[in-house]
């Protein structure tokens, strides 16, 4: 539950979009929040408010001179009580009217009296939001320290495609909970690996290993909310690419080696989350090996892969390097070893006697500083207290 005893105001507008407003007061009552919708008149045109209101379990409010507010006050009330507010789907008017300070309803009035944060998630059509007027408006909303999320490029309603498609509901739920964290990484730049490497040996088969990706997809994630640009290099995982960050897939070890060496240069810090096979076959066969009759099984020789940690750790611009240690036994004395060894400053160590792919994970980082243990948890929220202490030695490096 990432909006735990969040305050949500959802302002909802007029547009087709406001269809998938309901999805989004669903994912995030999920998330903990408690969800305030106020809608404009035009968006009641679009779904009514009882569906909000049974999302939400609260009445919805549309009308600046709702009899059932005593005061009359609903406007201040409603942005006094939020920790957030959040205009999903935002049209093209509404965007216009919040450049300018216009305040003709209830929702444009309440955002106008807020002294709470203001995200706004534009959805029109693409001529709309290419329209030099609305141009200036969003230039003016950013200008403003309004938060602006999307729109995203695809399909639209009008049957055109292009940008102006309102990002997903998952995805603004997932940059309403980035909003929500310290902002210690704004300015840099966050290269990461993450999952297993699949290691050929003949066009239908390889050597991989159980590695999910899914900690190192967490650790990508984190860095994104805390403010970073972040490139992840992924080997085959079956997960989602967390919002925000931009995803290189790979195959290989020496794939993997290559990306990281072309995208180090423009990085801060570089995080090694994957884990990566140590050897490869020497030999890759073109054709599928067939199983002979009478010969002896084959035998694959292996070759060892090159250590992509610390290799970079070795550059001599090398960006904050961070390693990560599975290990079954021993933990404190191999991971002190490997971040000896690989010359890095930190190392985030887990012992695996559970196996890979839970979504909770022990980690014990270890640094000049000595050894800290994070207790059991999700692995999203480990890695923001990975963030954390990443963010505090770039501190100390100036
Ligand atoms: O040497 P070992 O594989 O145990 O070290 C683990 C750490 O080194 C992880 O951070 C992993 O991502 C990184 N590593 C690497 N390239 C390799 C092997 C491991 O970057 N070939």
């Amino acid at each position: 539950m990432e909006l735990s005893g969040k305050r949500i105001v959802l302002g909802v507008t007029g547009g087709i979009a406001a269809y998938k407003a309901a999805e989004l007061v669903r994912l995030l009552v999920r998330e903990g929040a408690s969800v305030q919708v106020v809608m404009s008149e035009a968006a009641t045109r679009f779904v009514t408010p009882v569906t909000f209101q049974a999302l939400s379990g609260k009445q919805v409010f549309s009308d600046q001179w709702d009899p059932r507010v005593a005061n009359n006050m609903a406007h201040i009330d409603l942005s006094r009580e939020a920790d957030a507010l959040l205009v999903a789907p935002a049209s093209a008017d509404f965007l216009a009217k919040l450049a300018h300070g216009l305040a003709d309803d209830l929702l444009s009035t309440l955002v106008l009296a807020r002294d709470c944060r203001l995200l706004v998630a534009p959805a029109m059509n693409r001529q709309m939001w290419e329209n030099p007027a609305t141009c200036r408006n969003i230039a003016t909303l950013r200008g403003d320290g309004i938060e602006v999320l999307g729109p995203t490029c695809g399909d639209q309603a009008c049957g055109e495609t292009g940008l102006g498609r309102m990002l997903e509901a998952e995805e603004i739920v997932a940059d309403l909970v980035a909003h929500f964290q310290a902002k210690v990484l704004t300015g840099r730049r966050v290269l990461l690996t993450a999952g297993p490497t699949f290691e050929a040996i003949d066009p239908v088969r390889g050597i991989t290993n159980l590695s999910t990706g899914k900690m190192g997809y967490a650790v990508a994630r984190a860095a994104y909310e805390a403010g970073a640009q972040v490139t992840l290099i992924s080997g085959p995982v079956s997960l989602p690419c967390p919002p925000g960050v931009r995803r290189i897939d790979v195959c290989s070890a020496l794939q993997m080696h290559a990306a990281v060496h072309r995208e180090v240069a423009a990085s801060d810090v570089f995080i090694a989350v994957a884990a990566v096979a140590d050897y490869r076959p020497a030999q890759v066969s073109r054709e599928k090996i067939k199983k002979g009759a009478r010969s002896a099984p084959p035998t694959i020789e292996l070759t060892q892969n090159p250590d992509i940690l610390a290799e970079i750790a070795a550059l001599p611009e090398a960006p904050l390097c961070v390693g990560f240690a599975a290990e079954s036994e021993n933990l404190r004395d191999y991971a002190e070893s490997k971040r000896r060894s690989k010359k890095i400053p930190l190392i985030a160590g887990n012992l695996i006697h559970d196996g890979f792919g839970g979504d909770n994970n022990t980690l014990i980082l270890f640094d000049d500083d000595g050894e800290h243990p994070l207790a059991p948890a999700p692995k999203l929220q480990l890695a923001r207290q990975l963030v954390a202490r990443i963010a505090a030695q770039l501190g100390k490096r100036g």
